[in-house]
């Protein structure tokens, strides 16, 4: 064990240019603004022919995997596709083009990944449909050579956060003769930079996700995300607002800023020099103003990073959303410091009563690993210790998963699998009741719900969120008493998306509220 404590200590006092950044590699070449447009141009040309010909414009699909940085990646794609004339199906055997969107976090999402993949084979006839993968995992070795060895009908790939060589990737497949002979790889190529502003198609009109950094210095021992999204890279303070104000302007009422740790907004453009580059608090602040705009959200907080201003723009901005979703990955101070978190158990809950007492009502969720290599009862009870005493509204929780490269994968166990998976099922029984807790004390009161549509489970159930991220489903649609004809009268909806509606909370589960709508 002591052995281990040693690897992690000396890990972590690696200098940061000793990691192997990819996205920092002079092999990397960036694609200038020019040539990105010739290239939509030529796409744009063939999409033409291709509605002459067929009397259609081309589909595409695209699944997505993981977090919502890789959402909002895929939005650009969606945007850069509809650019050059392709328009989107949601089912994968009718598209033209496939795009899988891979994550690389835990082990789960490679899999599925790889299932669906293997299911296009069939699919594919004729060359057709053109299959392309991009992001996490495609920053690594193994899964890139995978791919070339076992899947060659894919016809393309490229890098994490690189959905902007996409118009080069798809003019070499369709016109360089490529496709017959293998995958074309542009790995090493980089998009546009990150201020390029480039067109999106929102999956929520009414919500506007906005990348405001890229990349991550932490290297937690667990975490592969250093290695395949590099750096701490922040996008300019002038860029980020000029999307805000225009997403603003088209109606979005919710923003959401995204960032691995968002708390260190700026940091490297400061040591770069920018003395002046605002920080996170300042940023949070000046969103929260845009008039219009209903909730500005963020993740993710690092509780190593979290500063007094912040909180007091969380106290002093009614905008920035009533929650914060700060990770503890675990509540043993021998864990977060095999974890290389930089924090411990009593750091972390003087935040939360910190944030609790600076806004009423705020609310508070979580991200914990269960089975961390060399994890005991004694620290999971502290866990659960935590847990108790930071009361969370919610929690995200996820069982270790060994990452090849990254320290912890070294220190994994095997042996352990059924007690941490026991362990696992306690932790999120516990979670349950907490969480259960913490919505029934919502029963009874009216709330404000920014709503996202009809319930994936029930169409005439509508569904949303509150300022403090609950879900909420309440009835969609009335009776039209008016125009209704004998006993089926036509229905309708009572709210849509992208609308801010009351909604009196009827019934509390673990995960949502039901509620009724109310009417002014
Ligand atoms: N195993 C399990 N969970 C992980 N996470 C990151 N890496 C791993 C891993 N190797 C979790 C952390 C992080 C969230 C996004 O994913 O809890 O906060
Ligand atoms: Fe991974 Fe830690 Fe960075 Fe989060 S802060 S992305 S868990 S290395």
């Amino acid at each position: 064990m002591a052995h281990l404590e040693e690897t992690a200590v000396l890990r972590t006092q690696t200098d940061l240019t000793d990691r192997p950044d990819k996205t920092m590699d002079n092999n990397i070449n960036q694609i200038p603004e020019r040539a990105f447009h010739e290239h939509v141009e030529k796409v744009k040309n063939w999409t033409n022919a291709f509605y002459l010909d067929t009397g259609r414009s081309p589909l595409y699909f695209i699944r997505t995997f993981g977090c919502q940085q890789n959402d909002r990646d895929s939005e650009l794609a969606a945007g850069i596709l509809e650019k050059m004339g392709f328009r989107g199906t949601e089912i994968p055997e009718e598209a033209d083009l496939v795009l899988f969107n891979t994550c690389s976090v835990r082990a789960n999402a490679d899999h599925r990944f790889y299932g669906h993949l293997g299911r296009l084979k069939p699919v594919k006839k004729g060359g057709w449909p053109l299959i392309g993968v991009f992001g996490c995992m495609m920053e690594q070795d193994v899964h890139v050579g995978t791919i070339t060895k076992t899947f060659p009908y894919v016809d393309f790939i490229l890098g994490a956060g690189a959905v902007r060589t996409l118009p080069f990737a798809v003019t070499q497949v369709l016109f360089n003769g490529s496709r017959k002979q293998k995958t074309v790889n542009l790995t090493n190529q980089r998009g546009l930079g990150d201020d390029v502003s480039l067109p999106i198609r929102r999956s929520d009109p009414h919500r506007a996700l906005i990348t405001i950094m890229t990349g991550c210095d932490n290297f937690c021992s667990y975490c592969i995300v250093p290695y395949t999204r590099g750096r701490e890279r922040s996008r300019s303070y002038d860029r980020i607002m000029e999307e805000a104000e225009n997403a603003v302007k088209q109606g979005v009422k919710e923003i959401l800023l995204l960032g691995q740790n968002v708390n260190s907004y700026g940091n490297d453009r400061r040591k770069r020099g920018e003395e002046n580059a605002p920080d996170f608090a300042s940023l949070l602040q000046d969103i929260s103003r845009l008039e219009g705009l209903w909730a500005v959200r963020y993740m993710t907080s690092h509780p190593k990073d979290l500063s007094d201003k912040l909180i007091d723009v969380i106290s002093g901005c009614p905008r920035v959303e009533s929650h914060i979703h700060l990770p503890l990955q675990s509540g043993s101070d021998r864990l977060l410091k095999r974890m290389n978190r930089r924090y411990d158990a009593a750091h972390y809950l003087d935040l939360v009563r910190k944030l609790r007492a600076c806004r009423s009502g705020i609310t508070v969720s979580t991200d914990i690993i269960v089975g961390f290599p060399g994890e005991t009862e004694e620290d999971w009870r502290a866990t659960l210790r935590v847990m108790e005493e930071a009361a969370f509204d919610a929690a995200f929780t996820f069982l270790y998963s060994p990452r090849v490269g990254t320290p912890a994968a070294d220190w994994y166990d095997e042996s352990q699998h059924e007690i941490v998976q026991e362990r696992f099922e306690r932790l999120v029984e516990y979670q349950n009741e907490l969480s259960l807790r913490s919505n029934r004390a919502m029963e009874g009161r009216i709330v404000e719900v920014l709503v996202d549509g009809e319930s994936r489970r029930d169409p005439s159930v509508l569904s949303g969120r509150t300022h403090d991220d609950r879900l909420v489903n309440f009835g969609s649609v009335q009776k039209d008493l008016r125009g209704g004809a004998g006993d089926t009268p036509p229905l309708l909806p009572t709210a849509g998306p992208g609308d801010v509606v009351r909604v009196l909370v009827k019934k509390a589960g673990p995960f949502s509220l039901d509620g009724e709508i109310i009417r002014e």
